[in-house]
């Protein structure tokens, strides 16, 4: 008998039935391409980083078209159709519309898998891999993706209406955040990746001006001299509201805890930001990540890898896309 054939023997075979094709077959697993297509995270990473390279921004527009996939049926690349004669995509929700962007990236990634493994890799863990790339390279953690995701074959305008909205109560976002299976604490986290990117003017105007509608007022948990520094960038007339303001003014481009120090200052862009200090159960966790940025990286790590697990399609589910903006 030869002992290299074990892996032939009957009982092997049961058990591999019965505990582990399952696993392969219907789960995300960290090594799900590792031979379909060995050279996945160098492609996935090297355009991540030429796209960085001509413009930086392009991290966090990575990482927030991620968010705004899984928050809409799953992280099933919905979020990259075009609209067609069948569905309307997702692109001109309003959350979405003129907002999101990144999607040149996703592409060209795509089209450098089709010649190395054509077929192979799914969009929706293209996206999930740019992202957590974006965040890498930003000087953020970095953590293990599980992979094995398919792509959807539908997309949800109305569903993308519904995305978090910065003028909306903390308590209404936790709620999104609870019916997509994640926790407060995870509003607090996630939130930190607002500690790169840009907004725009309209996004934050009313707590420079208007604020609760009082002419003049502006939003008192907002530090006066942000609030000076905010009214000059973004004038109180429409033609500002789609210029830019950095989300974290102070290490702009680079992925660390400084969200969570400006919230401690009082200087939080968008009002659903300042408002997680405000906030007893979130406040603890935004002071603790405003100390310890180790604390933080971490954690961010870890509710990431839980975002990337709503409602992912699997095994025989979806299809893997051949260009990532429409189905096949
Ligand atoms: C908690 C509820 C959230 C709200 C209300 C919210 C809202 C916003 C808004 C209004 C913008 C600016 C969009 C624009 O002006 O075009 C933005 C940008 C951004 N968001 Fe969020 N967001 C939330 C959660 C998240 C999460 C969970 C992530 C990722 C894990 C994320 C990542 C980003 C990034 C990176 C940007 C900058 C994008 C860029 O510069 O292209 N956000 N967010
Ligand atoms: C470089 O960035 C600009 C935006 O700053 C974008 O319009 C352009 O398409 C990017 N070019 C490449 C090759 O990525
Ligand atoms: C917050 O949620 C409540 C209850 O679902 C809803 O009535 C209210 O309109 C929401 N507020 C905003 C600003 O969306
Ligand atoms: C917060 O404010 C304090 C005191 O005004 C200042 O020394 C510190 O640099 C600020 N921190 C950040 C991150 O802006
Ligand atoms: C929240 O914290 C504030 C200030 O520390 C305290 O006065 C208040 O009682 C707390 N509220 C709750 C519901 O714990
Ligand atoms: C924040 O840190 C304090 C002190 O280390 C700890 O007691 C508390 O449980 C932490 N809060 C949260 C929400 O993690």
């Amino acid at each position: 008998m030869e002992y290299s054939t074990s892996n032939k023997h009957p009982l092997f075979l049961l058990f591999w039935l019965v505990f582990l094709s399952p696993l392969v077959l219907c789960q995300l697993n960290y090594r799900f391409y590792d031979t379909s297509c060995p050279n996945l995270i160098n492609i996935v990473r090297s355009n991540v980083w030429s796209a960085m390279a001509n413009e930086s921004r392009i991290a966090a527009s990575l990482l927030r078209l991620h968010f705004h996939d899984c928050f809409v049926i799953g992280c099933d690349g919905s979020v990259l159709l075009d609209d067609s004669s069948t569905f309307k995509g997702e692109k001109n929700a309003l959350p979405n519309r003129n907002s999101i962007r990144g999607f040149e990236v996703i592409d060209a990634i795509k089209s450098a898998l089709e010649k190395a493994c054509p077929s192979i890799v799914s969009c929706a863990d293209i996206l999930t891999l740019a992202a957590r790339e974006a965040v890498y390279l930003s000087g953020g953690p970095f953590w293990s993706v599980p992979l094995g995701r398919r792509d959807g074959t539908s997309a949800s305008e109305s569903e993308a209406n519904e995305l978090p909205s910065p003028f909306e109560p903390l308590q209404n976002i936790t709620a999104k955040f609870i019916n997509k299976g994640l926790q407060v604490n995870d509003v607090a986290v996630l939130s930190g990746a607002h500690t790169f990117g840009f907004a725009q003017c309209f996004t934050f105007k009313p707590r420079l001006f208007n604020f609760g509608g009082s002419p003049g007022k502006s939003d008192p948990s907002l530090d006066s001299s942000f609030v000076q520094i905010l009214q000059k960038l973004c004038p109180n007339q429409d033609d500002s509201d789609n210029k830019l303001a950095p989300l974290d003014s102070v290490t702009t481009n680079r992925f660390d805890n400084m969200y969570y120090r400006n919230l401690v200052n009082n200087s939080g862009l968008l009002q659903s930001d300042q408002a997680l200090l405000g906030d007893n159960t979130t406040a603890s966790l935004v002071v603790n990540y405003s100390r310890y940025p180790f604390l933080f990286l971490r954690d961010f790590a870890a509710s990431m890898e839980k975002m990337g697990r709503i409602g992912v399609l699997t095994g025989q589910q979806g299809e893997i896309r051949k260009n990532c903006r429409v189905i096949n």
